[in-house]
């Protein structure tokens, strides 16, 4: 079955870049040029995916008005002449077919992912962690759904991580099929580098079958009362097979201010109106 749908994640606090997630989702902030879930969208569409499921919650508001025509912001851009900034405006509104779901609480990714089984009505679908830009070429999530084509089960993305990373991502316990493409074997989350199965990490991407969303259920809540999807998919695993494929491309980690801040200089130094004057500026800094 084609994936045709995805559910983006977007109800948590951001606690990791307060001041400013008191007021302003993290989800909204400003990558270069365009906001962080606007890269995820991209991510989606390159999958050929156009239905979009997005979790909200209280004060996350400017998500969906981001998404939606602007009328009176389209007439002033009308009457001033500025009409390449008026046909900017009016293709974001129309890139996709957005749905919003509320999650009441945050109790965690999980949780945020099983509020969205109305809107995925019993298809496979994929997941987005919307603070993670992934700038590949296909698509990361196409590569993922790729894998689910072929595989024909659940496939989380993975990537390489080092002992700090194993404390800050799932970690799996893989069986080789291809130089890429892993069956997972076990998972844990956050296990450190003593107990991790291997330097194979969950990186916020996946294709699920709707299977998930009852292992999610089954799946009890840790220790701080949230309900982890890598917990869920070792409930999973229980019942399906669950695939990893290693991406091709560049992630950057953009849910703390370090990764947010590496990816905008990075990917500013890829835009060709920014590159050289980004350079220099370097440049100096560095003379200084
Ligand atoms: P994170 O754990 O990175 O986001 O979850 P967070 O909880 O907002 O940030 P910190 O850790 O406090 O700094 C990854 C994605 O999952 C969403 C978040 O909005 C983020 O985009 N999420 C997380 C939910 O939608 N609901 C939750 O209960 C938790």
């Amino acid at each position: 079955m084609n994936v045709r749908k995805a559910v983006v994640p977007a109800a948590g606090f951001g606690t990791r870049f307060l001041p400013v997630t008191k007021a302003h989702p993290k989800e909204m902030l400003n990558v270069v040029d365009k906001p962080l879930i606007h890269y995820t969208v991209e991510e989606i569409l390159g999958a050929g995916i156009r239905k979009i499921g997005v979790v909200t919650s209280r004060g996350k508001s400017a998500l969906e008005d981001y998404f939606d025509r602007s009328p009176e912001l389209e007439a002033f851009l009308e009457a001033k002449g500025k009409l390449d900034l008026l046909e900017e405006m009016r293709a974001i509104a129309g890139l996709a077919e957005f749905s919003y779901i509320r999650q009441p609480e945050a109790l965690g990714l999980g949780h945020a992912i099983l509020m969205g089984e109305t809107f995925v009505a019993g298809e496979p679908f994929a997941a987005l962690t919307p603070d993670d830009i992934y700038d590949c070429r296909p698509s990361c999530t196409k590569q993922l759904v790729d894998c689910f084509a072929e595989r024909g089960g659940t496939v989380i993305v993975l990537g390489r991580i080092d002992a700090e990373g194993t404390k800050k991502y799932g970690v799996i316990k893989p069986k080789k099929i291809t130089d890429r493409v892993f069956q997972v074997l076990d998972l844990a989350e956050k296990p450190g580098p003593e107990r991790a199965f291997s330097d194979l990490g969950v990186l916020g991407r996946y294709v699920f079958t709707p299977g998930i969303f009852d292992a999610i259920r089954r799946t009890p809540p840790d220790a701080r009362g949230e309900i982890q999807i890598t917990d869920a998919i070792r409930v999973l695993l229980e019942r399906e097979p669950v695939y990893g494929l290693v991406f091709e491309g560049r992630r950057y980690d953009c849910g703390d201010k370090w990764g947010f801040l590496e990816a905008t200089v990075e990917l500013a130094l890829k835009r060709p109106e920014f590159k050289d004057d980004l350079n220099a500026l370097i440049d100096r800094l560095r003379r200084r």
